[in-house]
């Protein structure tokens, strides 16, 4: 049977999201303003009862946030926040090398794409999630007075459905160059799913487009994997509904990239991310646990351009 709720995934980064701003030292990871829109749009939504979401800041939840971290191991919530900084740098970037639209796939309640859209009229941005999730974003967007004239949510399941064909009902322009951005998603396709998803984001954007994606790692038969609580958490992702699919390791990906028609432009170290994202904020020693890795992979049409 189709699921009828929003992801419990992405209303748990949502959620965390609203908990980082309430800690005053961590609060400066995420990206300017992230926080006060996914709260105007996970209440506006009504996702969640306002209770659980306004409950995030709370001296309870955050005294159990630090216990948790303490008992299962110190940096996996800051590690929520770096992701979103790293994204939004990534697609600021494509966007200042002429990048014209931009797609969050898998987007969950993330306000990426109607903070993109705000800041950048000149810039097409789409969103897209599983019905179940797309549609009460779309409502938060709309009651939160979000929306924009250059900012769609669309619906569709991958899993369902090409992106060619979800695209097709919108204004996308495969001649364009753009940006596209799948953090946390790609786990939750099956490997056919993913290669599917890179060949039609080659096939629906312009020369020079890039891709932002999170993946987990994989064991020596591509099985994913997570490194910390490995178990644990494929466990509880399974109970939920969500479980994963697909991992690479992180010295797999050029030559993965390569079979594409993609390379590698970045692949960042958790101490390189500490080094420039961390430490300006006066937190170079605090403790960082990714259970993913972040690749920016670009187009190799641009190299015969
Ligand atoms: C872990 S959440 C990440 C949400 C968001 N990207 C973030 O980082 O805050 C995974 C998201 O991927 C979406 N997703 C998973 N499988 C999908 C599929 N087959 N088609 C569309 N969306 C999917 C889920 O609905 C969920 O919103």
């Amino acid at each position: 049977m189709a699921k009828t709720t929003p992801s419990r995934t992405a209303l748990k980064i949502a959620r965390f999201m609203v908990l980082l701003d309430a800690m005053p030292h961590l609060r400066d990871v995420l990206p300017t303003g992230a926080a006060a829109t996914v709260e105007r749009i996970l209440l506006s939504s009504q996702a969640l009862p306002a209770r659980q979401v306004e409950g995030m800041r709370s001296p309870a939840t955050i005294r159990f946030a630090h216990l948790s971290e303490r008992l299962l191991g110190q940096g996996q919530l800051v590690w929520f926040g770096l992701r979103k900084r790293w994204m939004a740098e990534q697609v600021e970037a494509a966007i200042a090398a002429g990048a014209r639209q931009l797609l969050v796939l898998g987007a969950g309640f993330d306000p990426l794409a109607a903070m993109v859209a705000a800041r950048h009229p000149e810039v097409l941005c789409l969103e897209l999630d599983a019905p179940q999730t797309a549609e009460p974003k779309r409502t938060g967007i709309l009651r939160a007075g979000l929306a924009r004239a250059n900012h769609q949510v669309i619906t569709a399941d991958l899993s369902r459905q090409s992106l060619a064909e979800a695209l097709s009902r919108s204004p996308w322009n495969p001649e364009l160059r753009s940006i596209l951005v799948a953090e946390g998603l790609l786990m939750y396709l099956k490997p056919a799913e993913v290669k599917g998803f890179f060949n039609a984001a080659r096939a629906l954007t312009g020369t020079g487009s890039r891709i932002a994606f999170s993946s987990v790692g994989a064991d020596e038969h591509g099985n994913p994997r997570l490194g910390v609580l490995d178990r644990p958490i494929r466990f509880a992702l399974r109970l939920a509904g969500e479980p994963m699919h697909w991992g690479i390791r992180p010295a797999d990906v050029p030559a993965f990239l390569g079979h594409l028609g993609f390379r590698a432009l970045a692949q960042p170290t958790p101490d390189s991310l500490r080094e420039r994202h961390l430490a300006p904020l006066g937190l170079p020693d605090e403790p960082l646990r990714p259970y993913e890795h972040l690749v920016l992979a670009e187009d190799v049409r641009v190299e015969s351009a």
